[in-house]
């Protein structure tokens, strides 16, 4: 049976070798016109509607600081976040441990000040004023001593208030940072698998490393240190000023020079990003070249890898260049004000305590005091603002955060419709679908799409490389809406569909499994029905049973710890066909009703295929199954083979139906017949055999 009108074009495409990829068959081109209709036809649903959105998305280099290279996209979808406070709110400070560090903060902040009380009376009582008698030795020995029974009690007071300040702060900070993690990660789960598409995953991690970090430092531990430098400004000004209001004024004249400092403070965190921004560039280079080190190596492309990490170095060894002058000056600034602010201070009260200034005369111990305390105020005014800053430079931050923490999924993660038990017979059909990926929103990957799946068939789909056989598993996961068109499964709009169910509905197997770092069981255990990883419902029997099914239990029972063998990040340790046959046994636990296979077997040699191929077909058996295979082997004796082209069917049938149409798929026969038997087209129907031998 012929869908498309296309097939009789491929006549002129058989291809010379039949190593060659497969031929792609020319279909019309009228994307436009698919875009544009989309754009218009389902306005009036909203969902669908913000799908289109998408088409909107413009390629920008948003961030430099990319881990690679590539290109992040707009997200139509992104909330703007007007107020980043709602970030506190909505994550929420633990606003008692918070409360109880700032009120020992502000506790802390007073006792510099206090220490200076009591030193301008020991230096009265030492230095007596003129005219006055020196005190006998006695008298000033219990004087001194009385003296420093109150430095202890400051002291005492001071450490208790910095210590509680700390420990309660440690608190928040921890709790507060778990909470803005779990949130952050908790919305990155929810959001649609094109939410990923268009994001940079390194972005998004360094979000969660990063942004938490300032955030999370800002409104804890500068928080409570902006209350504490300004209990101190507070404090020392009205101290100095009860003690000698004009030597104050002279010592606040400094104030306005540390803008000096200020300014320099600017260098410094414009290059600070710049060394960070750097080194991060630097160290993304080298997770890249490690994490693809086979790569690497195949291309002898070590050389070149360390020419670019040593580049990148050399940009960060500028950025810090720039970062040390900054720095630098910002220190010399800082410390020359505050040094000649103290000679002026002391120039000033000489003048007081000698001829006095308009009448105001001051004692020594007055002078020591004022000095002391206005110079507490002064680095407390500077630290307030450089808190302040922090806390302002952390909205940014904050505001990275709420865009994804805010962001409203465009597929739902759970809830909607369930069919019920006896009306799921796994029954799919595809009506016009037609579908673009929202970072390629230009694209039409699907065309009108339509398909029927009948209840326990088994249908193939086959057709050259970048055909949308993929897409069609993507859609059917939902991990993407069609943009036109509708997908129903036993009737029921899958659109509406809980996709938390729907996913424990279908089992996928694809060509390149991930097993995550944990004990072969738990990894068998991972998709089970309650989607825990440890779940108490499931005994290890159930666990064998289907490792059994798929092949999987004999060579795990060769391993040293059996079940409870640990496999590496990414299932490292074990074979390609033994990590296929694992996640065969997943499938096998959840009992799915539709399976979806992506080129399950494509990367295993000929024996690991047939070990894996057999536990798929005992997997097959009863179940609805759409299976995309490059080898026509394993698909010959599907109930319907789909061939596809440019997101299009150009011809349906079974095998033998499809061989006498004579069209891409007899191509893509014969091509495959010669390259296993070197014999000619008319064994074509013995496929199947030559391809198992
Ligand atoms: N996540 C994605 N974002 C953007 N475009 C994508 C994405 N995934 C696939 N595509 C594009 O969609 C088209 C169809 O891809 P798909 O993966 O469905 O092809 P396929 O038929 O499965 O190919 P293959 O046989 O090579 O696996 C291709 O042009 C591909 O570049
Ligand atoms: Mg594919």
């Amino acid at each position: 049976m012929t869908v498309g009108e296309n097939h009789s074009s491929t006549g002129d495409l058989i291809p010379s070798s039949s190593l060659a990829p497969i031929p792609p068959i020319p279909v019309e081109e009228n994307n436009d016109k698919i875009v544009e209709a989309t754009k218009q036809s389902r306005m009036s649903l909203e969902e669908i509607d913000t799908a289109i959105d998408v088409g909107k998305l413009k390629k920008e280099n948003q961030n430099e600081k990319s881990s690679t290279n590539t290109t992040e996209f707009t997200d139509p979808h992104e909330p703007n976040p007007k107020f980043p406070f709602g970030l506190i709110n909505k994550i929420g400070i633990d606003w008692i441990w918070q409360c109880l560090a700032i009120f020992f903060a502000i506790g802390a902040g007073l006792g510099g000040p206090c220490f200076y009380l009591v030193f301008q009376e020991l230096v009265d009582t030492v230095i007596p004023a003129a005219g006055e008698l020196p005190p006998t030795d006695s008298e000033l020995q219990s004087a001194i001593n009385g003296i420093a029974l109150k430095m202890v009690y400051i002291a005492l007071g001071l450490g208790l208030a910095e210590g509680l300040k700390e420990a309660f702060l440690t608190i928040a900070r921890h709790r507060f940072q778990a909470k803005l993690k779990g949130s952050f990660f908790e919305a990155l789960c929810n959001q649609e698998m094109g939410y990923f598409d268009i994001k940079k995953t390194g972005n998004l991690l360094s979000h969660l490393s990063e942004d938490v970090a300032i955030v999370e430092e800002a409104w804890t531990s500068n928080l409570a240190k902006t209350f504490q430098f300004m209990s101190q400004f507070v404090v020392g000004v009205i101290l100095s000023f009860r003690a000698s209001w004009f030597q104050s004024l002279m010592m606040m004249c400094i104030i306005p020079f540390f803008s000096l400092v200020a300014v320099s403070g600017v260098f410094v965190a414009w290059s600070s990003k710049l060394t960070s921004n750097s080194a991060a560039r630097a160290l993304s280079t080298a997770t890249e070249v490690v994490t693809g080190m086979k790569t690497v190596r195949s291309m002898s492309g070590e050389e070149k890898e360390a020419k670019r990490f040593n580049k990148s170095l050399s940009k960060v060894v500028l950025a810090s260049l720039f970062k040390s002058l900054a720095t630098g000056s910002a220190m010399f600034f800082g410390h020359l004000i505050i040094w000649c602010g103290v000679a002026f201070s002391f120039f000033i009260g000489g003048i007081l305590i000698t001829d006095g200034i308009g009448g105001h005369k001051i004692t020594i111990g007055t002078m020591f005091q004022t000095f002391g305390v206005s110079l507490f105020a002064v680095i407390g005014l500077a630290q307030t603002a450089a808190e302040g800053a922090q806390l302002l430079k952390s909205l940014a931050s904050a505001n990275q955060l709420l865009k994804v923490v805010e962001r409203e999924p465009q597929i739902t993660p759970r809830g909607g419709t369930r069919i019920p038990p006896e009306e799921l017979k796994g029954r799919i059909v595809f009506e016009n679908v037609s579908f673009a990926y929202p970072s390629r929103p230009d694209v039409v990957v699907l065309e009108n799409f339509s398909l029927t799946i009948e209840p326990g068939q088994s249908v193939a789909l086959v057709g050259e490389s970048g055909s949308g056989k993929s897409t069609i598993t993507n859609l059917l996961e939902k991990f993407y809406l069609p943009l036109t068109g509708r997908i129903t499964v036993d009737g029921y709009n899958l659109y509406d569909i809980d996709p938390k169910w729907w996913r424990r509905t279908i089992g996928i197997v694809t060509q390149e499994p991930v097993l995550f770092g944990m004990s072969i069981e738990d990894n068998i255990k991972y998709a089970s029905l309650h989607g825990l990883i440890t779940d108490p419902n499931i005994s290890h029997e159930e666990v064998e049973e289907s490792a059994k099914k798929a092949n999987a239990h004999d060579f795990i029972m060769d391993l040293r710890d059996k079940y409870e063998t640990l496999v590496g990040e990414r299932g490292v340790g074990l074979s390609g066909g033994q990590k296929q046959r694992v996640a065969i046994a997943r499938v096998c636990l959840t009992d799915p009703t539709i399976l979806l296979l992506d080129e399950a077997t494509s990367a295993l040699d000929n024996e690991s295929e047939s070990l894996v191929q057999d536990a798929l077909n005992k997997l097959m058996k009863g179940r609805t199954t759409v299976s995309i295979a490059h080898r026509l082997s394993t698909i010959v004796d599907s109930d319907k083979i789909v061939v596809m082209s440019k997101g299009k069917i150009v011809e349906m049938g079974n095998h033998q139906e499809l061989l006498q149409l004579g069209g891409y798929y007899r191509v893509l026969a014969e091509k495959q017949t010669m390259g296993r038997s070197g014999s000619s087209a008319e064994s074509l129907d013995m496929i199947g055999e030559v391809d198992d031998e």
